[in-house]
């Protein structure tokens, strides 16, 4: 693979929790896989007063704490530059500008610079309005200058098009690259791989014979420490209006003309553009939000969301969602896709899970042959990445009797078996000018108009439901509801694992 041109990385927010754990540790990755360009530095801009020795030796301590192989590499440490000035301030920027050219001069760096946003979301306008106005965005004589946003893009689909707005005065638009890091997994990427590059999968990707869709993405954690952001967001904006929608497009998507940014986001943009308008009256019917209650898991005491650092003891925000939407064009027409995500659950999962139609003609006829009959396709996205597919066969012996059995691929067993973490890729992409799997603008904004009627729904009726789930469970049980149909379900990883605890409205 090529390196990328030489540049500055610049992270705003780099004295925060994303810089230690996950951006220095894949610069770090890059660094040791020899795919950072000869020359290049890092600067990291906070208000914390740390100065170069000092932020080096933090980024040190962090490394030794989240990079597996990482083993004091001064070569990599001394790549890392701070400077404490307050970006909100618009006299901070001077000084940045002197401090690029430094560092450009101390070490032949062409003026490239990539600016990282990781910084609290009141910031994502400001720091870009005054990087054009000290002309630090201009790219002139060949040079580049990139933007990287991190997510939440936007609290609704108002802030999202003002964010757009905004941002658009100062850059073009292949200068942004907006976060979404489910698309830097490999898992995720290797959706598009497995669909467009086998011939058996793609003829049968419609609805002629697919009953449904199902995407899960659970975790076993609670919101830790991070209870007063999550609360101002929940479930959906956190990880459904992004995440899990990013994964219906590549589900769903038509196949693009070549591997390009523009062919590929064209594409997820259709989907997003299909998906069939949920009313705000209609709500109820597609979407069950559900809140994690104090219970025991394997004896372990876990503790209810509002009891969490940060969360009002009344808090109606949600934990869990599980959404019904479909896509209304001609591959699509009437199948359901079913999609769900909350905290505190049983396990750690994000799969998608295609369920086939039953064959035509039940043949076998057994108790259960109907349902033996349904194939189902396993996309595991993580953790045990991997694939699988369900299928009937005959048990031995007498008669036909059917039972399902799995045909299962793991990552794992490859031979070069390391999965590269999403930041990796991204930050490599990014640096290589590579916009593909960074959300385009006017997609997130399509994503936020479809759940615009939720949120509205929600902030002009407080009486809309909201169900108590013990730690340890799949959610509410009205989310096994949303699944119609006798033979429909979802699919369950594990089983519950709550020692103790009730479901009730709350
Ligand atoms: C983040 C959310 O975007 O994704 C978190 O803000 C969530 O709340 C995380 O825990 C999940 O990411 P992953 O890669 O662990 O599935």
């Amino acid at each position: 693979m090529e390196t990328p041109g030489n540049h500055i990385l610049v992270i705003f927010g780099a004295s925060g929790d994303l810089a230690r754990r996950k951006l220095i540790p894949a610069l770090y990755a890059l660094h040791v896989n020899r795919l950072l360009p000869e020359k290049f530095a890092v600067l990291g801009i906070g208000r914390s007063a740390y100065d170069t020795g000092s932020f080096r030796n933090y980024m040190d301590e962090s490394l030794e704490e989240f990079s597996d192989d990482f083993h004091d590499d001064q070569q990599f440490l001394e790549k890392l530059d701070y400077l404490s000035i307050d970006p909100s301030v618009e006299d901070s920027y001077p000084l940045l500008a002197q401090k690029l050219e430094e560092i450009r001069e101390g070490h032949s760096i062409p003026e490239n610079y990539i600016f990282y946003l990781a910084t609290p979301p009141s910031l994502y306008d400001v720091i870009p309005g005054y990087l054009a106005k000290n002309g630090l965005t201009s790219e002139h004589d060949g040079t580049w200058k990139r933007v990287i946003v991190e997510k939440p893009f936007g609290l609704d689909l108002e802030s999202a098009i003002s964010l757009n707005r905004s941002l658009l005065k100062v850059l073009d638009e292949d200068q942004l690259y907006r976060i979404d890091h489910y698309l830097g997994k490999e898992t995720v990427q290797n959706i598009l791989v497995t669909r467009f590059s086998n011939g058996i999968y793609e003829p049968l990707w419609n609805r002629n014979y697919i009953d449904y869709v199902e995407i899960t993405s659970a975790e076993n954690i609670g919101v830790g420490n991070r209870g007063g952001y999550y609360d101002r967001s929940g479930a959906l904006r956190d990880m459904l209006q992004n995440h899990l929608l990013q994964l219906v497009a590549l589900v769903a998507m038509e196949p693009p003309s070549e591997i390009s940014s523009h062919t590929i986001r064209n594409e997820m943009l259709k989907v997003f553009q299909s998906l069939r308008p949920i009313k705000k009256e209609m709500v109820q019917d597609y979407l069950v939000r559900g809140q994690y209650m104090e219970s025991h898991v394997r004896g372990e005491l876990q503790k209810a969301y509002r009891d969490e650092e940060g969360v009002p003891e009344e808090s109606r925000t949600e934990t869990f969602a599980a959404l019904k939407l479909y896509i209304d064009n001609w591959r699509w027409g009437g199948v359901p896709f079913y999609i769900r995500t909350g905290k505190r659950l049983p396990t750690k999962v994000t799969e998608i899970v295609i369920h086939f139609r039953p064959s035509p003609h039940a043949l076998f006829c057994s108790e259960d042959a109907g349902y033996n009959s349904e194939n189902q396709l396993v996309i595991r996205i993580q953790p045990d990445e991997g694939i699988l597919l369900k299928f009937g066969m005959k048990v031995q012996g007498a008669g036909y009797n059917v039972q399902n059995v799995n045909m299962d691929f793991h990552y794992r067993d490859l031979m070069n078996a390391d999965i590269p973490e999403a930041y990796e890729r991204l930050l490599l992409d990014c640096m290589q000018g590579d916009s593909t799997l960074y959300a385009r603008g006017d997609a997130v904004e399509e994503a936020w108009r479809f759940v615009a009627p939720i949120l509205e729904r929600w902030e002009q009726d407080n009486k809309f439901p909201l169900y108590g789930y013990p730690c340890g469970t799949w959610g509410p049980e009205q989310a096994d509801l949303l699944i119609e149909g006798e033979r429909r379900t979802w699919r369950y990883p594990c089983k519950n694992l709550a020692d103790d605890g009730t479901y009730c409205e709350l």
